[in-house]
C-alpha cells in the first residue's frame, strides 16, 4: 500500500527554502550526514552534491586501529556500536578519504577526536593546510587523562578543548554534545561561551547487549553507542533543552529517518539536521529527506526552514 511518505516522494516541489545558515556557513539545505555512518563510496549510489554538507568520520592524530569484535549488534528500533574511531591518521585521511569527501563541492566538516585534550589541538594544527569549510569536535571520546571519562560529560573540559581549537584554526567549529550528562543546557552553554558557532545534539547514547548463551557482553567493548529510532525521543529532548539554553543554532541528530523527523527536530530548536543509522537501512535515507522536506513543511505553511526553527508550542 503507498504511504504518505511515498506519496509526499512524488509530489511536485512546492518551493520552500531549505536554505540554511549555521553562523557563517552556508547550507543549501539542512540535510547532512552524520559522522561515522556514511562514506564518500556512497556516490556510486545516491547524489552526495544534492546533501546541504558532508561531514567526515571523526579523526585522530596518528593511526588508531579501533575496538575488537564484535563492534556492531542490532537492539530493538535502533542498533548498538563499539567501532572505537579506528582512524589511518593524517597521512591516510589526505591520501585515501578526503578527496571522495571534496569531490561533491558541498560544504565539508572534518570531525575531529582525541583521547586527552591536547589531542584535539594537535590534530586541529595538523589539518589546518586542507581544503575543507568546518570542524566538529566530537567530546564523546573517553579523557585517558582522567579515568576514562567522556570529556563532553564535564562543561569545564568543554570549555577548555573548544576554545583550544577556536585558537588554532581559522575556520568555524562545531561542538558535538554527548547526550550522556544530566544537564546538557551546562555543557551547550560551556561550548558557546569557548567560541562554538554551533552544536550538534546528540552522539549515541551509552548502552549493552548481553549474549544469554556465552554469558557475555555481545560487544568486544563491552559497552558501546546506541542510535537509531530507539533514541529519538531522548534526542529531541536535548536537542529541545540545548537551544532554549544558547543563541546558536544547534544541529539535530538521533534516531532522524525521514523528512517528518526532521521537521520534529527544526520545530523543536534545530536549524539543521544529521543523519546517521538511517543510512545502513536505507542508503538513499537522506536524499528521501532532502526531496520530502519541501512537501512536509508546505504541509505546515511554511514558506522556509528558518521559520520553523525553535516554534514548537510548549505550553
Ligand atoms: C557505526 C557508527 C559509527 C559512528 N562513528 C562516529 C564517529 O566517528 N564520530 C562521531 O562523532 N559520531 C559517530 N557516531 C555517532 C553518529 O554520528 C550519531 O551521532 C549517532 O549515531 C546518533 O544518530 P542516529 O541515531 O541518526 O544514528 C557513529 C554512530 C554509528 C552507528
Amino acid at each position: 500500500m503507498e504511504t504518505l511518505e511515498d506519496r509526499l516522494s512524488i509530489a511536485p516541489d512546492p518551493g520552500v527554502n531549505l536554505r540554511v545558515d549555521l553562523g557563517p556557513l552556508r547550507l543549501a539545505n539542512p540535510v547532512m550526514p552524520a559522522s561515522g555512518c556514511f562514506g564518500p563510496e556512497l556516490a556510486s549510489l545516491i547524489p552526495l552534491d544534492r546533501l546541504g554538507a558532508l561531514v567526515t568520520k571523526t579523526i585522530f592524530s596518528g593511526r588508531r586501529s579501533g575496538n575488537p569484535a564484535h563492534r556492531l549488534t542490532e537492539t530493538a528500533s535502533g542498533m548498538l556500536n563499539a567501532v572505537g574511531i579506528p582512524s589511518l591518521g593524517k597521512e591516510g585521511f589526505v591520501a585515501d578519504v578526503l578527496p571522495g569527501y571534496q569531490k561533491p563541492g558541498v560544504p565539508l566538516i572534518i570531525s575531529i577526536g582525541g583521547l586527552a585534550l591536547s589531542e584535539y589541538w594537535s590534530v586541529t594544527e595538523e589539518i589546518a593546510d586542507l581544503d575543507y569549510a568546518a570542524l566538529e569536535v566530537n567530546v564523546s571520546c573517553p579523557n585517558l587523562e582522567h579515568g576514562g571519562l567522556e570529556i563532553g560529560a564535564d562543561p569545564g573540559h568543554v570549555e577548555k578543548v573548544i576554545r583550544g581549537v577556536v585558537g588554532r584554526t581559522n575556520r568555524p567549529v562545531i561542538a558535538k554534545l554527548t547526550p550522556n550528562v544530566s544537564r546538557i543546557e551546562e555543557i551547550a552553554q560551556a561550548a558557546e561561551s569557548a567560541g562554538a558557532i554551533a552544536l550538534t545534539v546528540a552522539n549515541t547514547f551509552v548502552g549493552m547487549a548481553v549474549d544469554l548463551q556465552r554469558r557475555c557482553p555481545v560487544l568486544g567493548n563491552t559497552t558501546g553507542g546506541v542510535s537509531g529510532p530507539a533514541i529519538k525521543p531522548m534526542a529531541l529532548r536535548l536537542v529541545w533543552q540545548a537551544s532554549q539554553a544558547v543563541d546558536i543554532p544547534v544541529i539535530g541528530c538521533g534516531g532522524i529517518a525521514t523528512a517528518r523527523d526532521a521537521a520534529e527536530f527544526i520545530l523543536a530548536g534545530a536549524t539543521a539536521v544529521q543523519i546517521g543509522t538511517a543510512n545502513f537501512a536505507r542508503p538513499d535515507a537522506m536524499i528521501r529527506i532532502v526531496d520530502d522536506l519541501p512537501l512536509v513543511l508546505a504541509d505546515l505553511d511554511v514558506a522556509s526552514v528558518d521559520e520553523l526553527v525553535g516554534s514548537l508550542k510548549v505550553s
